[in-house]
């Protein structure tokens, strides 16, 4: 069913896309491709909520996929695991190697930094980790998942149920507010009161007083911060994070990092994070290094 594939696709990449799509679209075509998603627009074109068909439990929605499209292995106490990953991309050509043979293992609960220079695929590295790229050879798991011979939709589904993902570059929606972002997932996924559970998330990451900005109203730093907030907002059990605090000051950056632990010890989240700064590194449990492909301990 249509909406049951939108709901499932909460921190779905494609989801976002998708909205993005719309937007660029004449109104007439884009009310025609919203009536496909059961999506409603309203207010001058510029706010999507969901039709009521979409409302209802998210939980029952979750089991209910979760047995349709995703076999199982054992291994409940580990959040991720990765084996024998290669990411191979063919560029004008010429074949270039990201990945190779690369191993990973994240307990549930565990805190896991991934630093390497610029280029290294600490993006594509993470991106396969959750699900929204899929590796050129080798098997990844979420959850005791295996993901990485699943369809994109099943895909969706898994990260659905079980991550946050902070992109690079944010990904917010440009016509919809700081608060509609962080409701978006909350609606797709039924949640009671999302404009209640939005606006407190936008709280915690110190944006009361900009809930009603537009991205590009936003500073950087800003426009981060509400991505870590949508992102916390499905209350995910792995949460992946690429680069959180890069356009933040130090002072905000700390509140991110304290806010990111906080909900790490709180809630047993898993979180696997991307970053060039060595103190937000070493606040985590392990340090890994990519380098010519694979993952290095840091000591
Ligand atoms: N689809 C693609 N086609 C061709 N090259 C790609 C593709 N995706 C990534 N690359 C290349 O692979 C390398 C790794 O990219 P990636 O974005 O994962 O690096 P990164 O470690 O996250 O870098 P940064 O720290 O700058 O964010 C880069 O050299 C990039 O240009
Ligand atoms: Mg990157």
């Amino acid at each position: 069913m249509a909406g049951r594939d939108i709901k499932t696709r909460v921190n779905s990449l494609e989801l976002i896309e998708s909205l993005e799509l719309i937007e660029s679209l004449e109104p007439i075509e884009s009310l025609e491709l919203i009536k496909g998603f059961e999506l409603v627009k309203r207010r001058r074109n510029k706010d999507f909520l969901m039709n009521d068909a979409l409302s209802g439990s998210r939980h029952t929605l979750t089991s209910e996929t979760a047995a349709e499209t995703t076999p199982s292995i054992e291994s409940d106490s580990l959040a991720v695991t990765a084996s024998g990953l290669e990411k191979t991309v063919v560029a004008r050509d010429n074949r270039l190697t990201i990945l190779s043979r690369l191993d990973l293992q994240v307990k549930s609960g565990e805190s896991v930094a991934i630093v390497g220079t610029s280029g290294s695929g600490k993006s594509t590295l993470l991106g396969i980790l959750a699900g929204l790229d899929l590796p050129t050879a080798g098997s990844v798991s979420l959850a005791g998942k295996r993901i990485d011979h699943l369809d994109e939709d099943q895909r969706a589904t898994v990260r659905g149920q079980h991550t946050g993902f902070v992109f690079q570059s944010f990904q917010l929606l440009a016509n919809l507010t700081a608060l509609e972002n962080v409701m978006l997932p909350l609606e797709l996924a039924g949640v009671d009161n999302p404009g209640e559970r939005a606006r407190k998330l936008l709280t915690r990451v110190g944006l009361e007083h900009r809930l009603e900005h537009y991205p590009k109203q936003l500073s950087g730093g800003e426009q981060q911060r509400v991505a870590i907030a949508r992102a916390f907002a499905g209350e995910p059990d792995i949460l992946f994070a690429d680069e959180p605090t890069g356009n933040l000051d130090e002072k905000t950056g700390e509140s991110i990092i304290e806010l990111l632990f906080e909900v790490n010890q709180a809630s047993g989240t898993t979180i696997i994070l991307v970053t060039h700064d060595m103190d937000l590194a070493r606040r985590c449990q392990r340090i890994l290094k990519l380098h010519g492909g694979r993952l290095e301990a840091v000591v």
